[in-house]
C-alpha cells in the first residue's frame, strides 16, 4: 500500500466482530476508518471506547488524530451520499445474529434490507470494492466439503439468520456483477481472543458451555445424583465437529482480505481446518467444570422419555445443537496458510475463554452502558409483584403444582428494581413481601427492568434471558431450574402487556 490513506467504511463496529476489525484495520497506518454507529451516538461511541480500550486501542485519539471518524445511521436507513464519498472500500459486517424471525422483522430488516441499502448508497457513490460479512453456514444442511465459491441456488437452510444471510450474499454478488468489486468472507462460529479468551458477546458454543455451567452449579447442590456420574444423554455423534474460529484470527483474516487488491470478486472461509469434536468439547467442558457422565446418543430432540437432568439442560440448552455439524468441512486459503499442526482451538485456548467468560459473568454489559432510562408508560415491578401475582398465580398452572413448596425471591436490578419474596406452599402462594422481611429465600432469580419488561410481556422466553440477557439464579440453582418450566407457563397464561397502569389488561382476557 502507498502512502496515500486508504478509506474503509465499516458498518458493525461495535459489534464482537467489528470492533477487533477496526482494530485490526487500523493497525495499517495509511488506514482511516468511519465507522456506521447507531443513535444515540454518545451511547454507541462510548460503548466501541470501552471495547477498544479492552484491547488497547484509545478511540478518543483515533479520532483526534483523524485516523476514525464517527457516522451516525441505522440500517436500512438509507446512507447520505457524504457519508460514504472518497471511500475505496466498504466493509460491511453490521449483522442481526437472531436465529428465528420475530415481531420486528430481523433479521430480514437488517440483514437483507440493510445490505440492499448499503449496496445501494454504494452503487450511487461509485465505490469500488464492498467487502461483506456473511457466515460458513450459508450451505445449510449441504454437507462434504464446501467451497470458496458464490452458490447462486439456494440450499435447504436450518434458519431465517441463514436464509437472510445467503439471500444478502445475492445481493451482494450482483452487485459485484454491474457495480464494482465483491468480497464475500465466511467465518463460522466465532469463540474469544486466542491470547486472552476475552469475548465481548456470548453466543454459540457458549452456550453450550452456559448450559454446562448451570448443570454444574446444580450439581453442587445436588443430594439425588453424583457430579461425575450425571446421566445425560448428548444428542449427536461424538465425532462432529463444531467449527469455531477465535476472534482475533478471524478479524486479522478478513481484514487482509480486505486491504489486499482485489482483481476479481471473490468468496474467502474463514473456517478451522482441525476444528473439534463433540467428543473434545465435551471432555474440555467436564474437565472445566468438573463434572462427567454424559453419554453421546443418537436419539432426537426433542426427548420424549427425558429425564431430570436432561430437561435442565436441554430447557436450556437445546438452541445449542444448531452448532455441531456431521461431514462438514471447507475449502479455505486462508486456513491453509496456517502452520502444520497449529490448532487454532485446543483444549487450553477453550478453558482460557471459559475463564474469561465467566469471569465477565459471561459479558454482561456494564450497566451504564445500557439504556437506563424506561420509556414513560413504564411497567411497574411493584404493582406486578405485590398485585398481579396474588390476584393470578392462584387461577393458573402454577396452583397445580403441589410439588412447589418454596421460597423465592426476585431481584430486579435497574433504574426501576425492588427485591421481593414469596411463599409458595404446595403450589399455592401464600404470601409476597418486599425485602426487607422476615422470609428466609431458598433461591433468588435476578434480572434487569428491562428483561423483566420483555419476559412478562412473552417478547422474550424465560430461557433466552438466562442465556442472553440479564437473569441468573442463586441459592439452591437445582430448585431454581425445576421452576423455571412452571414460570414459562405460568408467563404464557398471563401475560401482561408492559403499561404501567394497574388496570393493566391480561391477554388472556380475565380481569386481573
Ligand atoms: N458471531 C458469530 O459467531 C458469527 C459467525 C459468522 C458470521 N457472523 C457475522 O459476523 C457479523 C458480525 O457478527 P457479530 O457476532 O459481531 O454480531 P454482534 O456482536 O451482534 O454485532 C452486530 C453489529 O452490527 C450492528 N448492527 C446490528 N443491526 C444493525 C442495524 N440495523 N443498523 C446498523 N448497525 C447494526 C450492531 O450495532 P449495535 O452495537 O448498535 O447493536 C453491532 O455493531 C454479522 O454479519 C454476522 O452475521 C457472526
Amino acid at each position: 500500500m502507498t502512502g496515500k490513506p486508504f478509506e474503509v467504511f465499516l458498518t458493525g463496529a461495535t459489534g464482537f466482530l467489528g470492533h477487533y476489525m477496526l482494530a485490526e484495520l487500523l493497525a495499517h497506518p495509511h488506514v482511516r476508518c468511519r465507522v456506521l454507529l447507531r443513535s444515540p451516538v454518545s451511547k454507541s461511541s462510548a460503548r466501541l471506547t470501552r471495547l477498544l480500550g479492552e484491547i488497547g486501542l484509545n478511540l478518543p485519539s483515533l479520532i483526534v488524530e483523524g485516523r476514525v471518524a464517527i457516522v451516525e445511521g441505522a440500517l436500512p436507513d438509507s446512507l447520505r451520499p457524504a457519508d460514504i464519498s472518497g471511500v475505496d472500500l466498504i466493509l460491511h459486517a453490521a449483522g442481526n445474529t437472531t436465529f428465528h424471525a420475530n415481531g420486528s422483522g430481523e433479521p430480514a430488516k437488517t440483514n437483507i434490507d440493510g445490505t440492499r441499502a448499503i449496496l445501494d448508497a454504494a452503487a450511487s457513490a461509485g465505490i469500488p470494492r464492498f467487502v461483506f460479512v456473511s457466515t460458513a453456514y450459508v450451505c445449510g444442511e449441504q454437507v462434504g466439503h464446501q467451497l470458496e465459491v458464490f452458490r447462486p441456488t439456494i440450499p435447504q437452510l436450518r434458519n431465517d439468520y441463514e436464509q437472510s444471510k445467503w439471500r444478502a450474499e445475492q445481493l451482494v454478488w450482483d452487485w459485484g456483477q454491474r457495480s464494482g468489486m465483491a468480497t464475500i468472507c465466511r467465518p463460522s462460529i466465532l469463540f474469544g481472543d486466542s491470547r486472552t479468551g476475552r469475548a465481548s458477546a456470548m453466543k454459540g458454543l457458549y452456550l453450550v458451555a452456559k448450559a454446562t455451567e448451570i448443570l454444574a452449579r446444580a450439581m453442587d447442590d445436588s443430594r439425588e445424583m453424583d457430579r461425575h456420574h450425571i446421566s445425560l444423554r448428548i444428542l449427536g455423534r461424538s465425532d462432529a465437529t463444531c467449527n469455531v474460529v477465535p476472534i482475533d484470527w478471524a478479524a486479522r483474516q478478513i481484514a487482509e482480505i480486505a486491504l489486499e487488491p482485489a482483481t476479481e470478486s471473490s468468496v474467502h472461509h474463514i473456517t478451522n481446518p482441525d476444528p473439534p469434536t463433540h467428543q473434545e468439547v465435551k471432555g474440555w467442558l467436564e474437565d472445566y467444570f468438573d463434572i462427567a457422565g454424559g453419554r453421546f446418543s443418537d436419539a432426537t430432540w426433542p426427548l420424549t422419555d427425558a429425564n431430570h437432568y436432561e430437561d435442565l439442560f436441554y430447557s436450556l440448552g437445546n438452541i445449542c445443537l444448531d452448532y455441531f455439524r456431521d461431514g462438514l468441512t471447507f475449502e479455505s486459503q486462508c486456513a491453509a496458510k496456517l502452520s502444520p499442526g497449529r490448532r487454532l482451538i485446543d483444549g487450553s485456548s477453550f478453558a482460557r475463554c471459559l475463564k474469561y467468560a465467566q469471569a465477565t459473568h459471561w459479558c454482561r454489559t456494564p450497566s451504564g452502558e445500557k439504556d437506563i432510562h424506561p420509556p414513560s408508560d413504564s411497567f411497574d415491578p411493584t404493582w406486578y409483584f405485590e398485585h398481579f401475582l396474588p390476584e393470578a398465580v392462584p387461577r393458573s398452572v402454577v396452583a397445580k403444582v403441589e410439588e412447589l413448596t418454596a421460597i423465592v425471591q426476585y431481584t430486579i436490578t435497574g433504574s426501576i428494581g425492588g427485591s421481593w419474596i414469596s411463599r409458595f406452599d404446595r403450589g399455592r402462594l401464600e404470601e409476597t413481601n418486599a425485602v426487607p422481611t422476615t422470609l428466609k429465600p431458598e433461591f433468588e432469580y435476578r434480572l434487569s427492568y428491562e428483561d423483566l419488561v420483555d419476559v412478562v410481556a412473552c417478547r422474550k422466553p424465560l430461557q433466552d434471558v438466562f442465556f442472553h440477557g440479564s437473569a441468573e439464579m442463586f441459592g439452591d440453582v437445582e430448585r431454581a431450574l425445576k421452576m423455571v418450566p412452571i414460570i414459562g407457563e405460568f408467563l404464557k397464561e398471563f401475560p401482561v402487556n408492559g403499561k404501567e397502569n394497574p388496570l393493566m389488561e391480561c391477554r388472556t382476557g380475565v380481569a386481573c
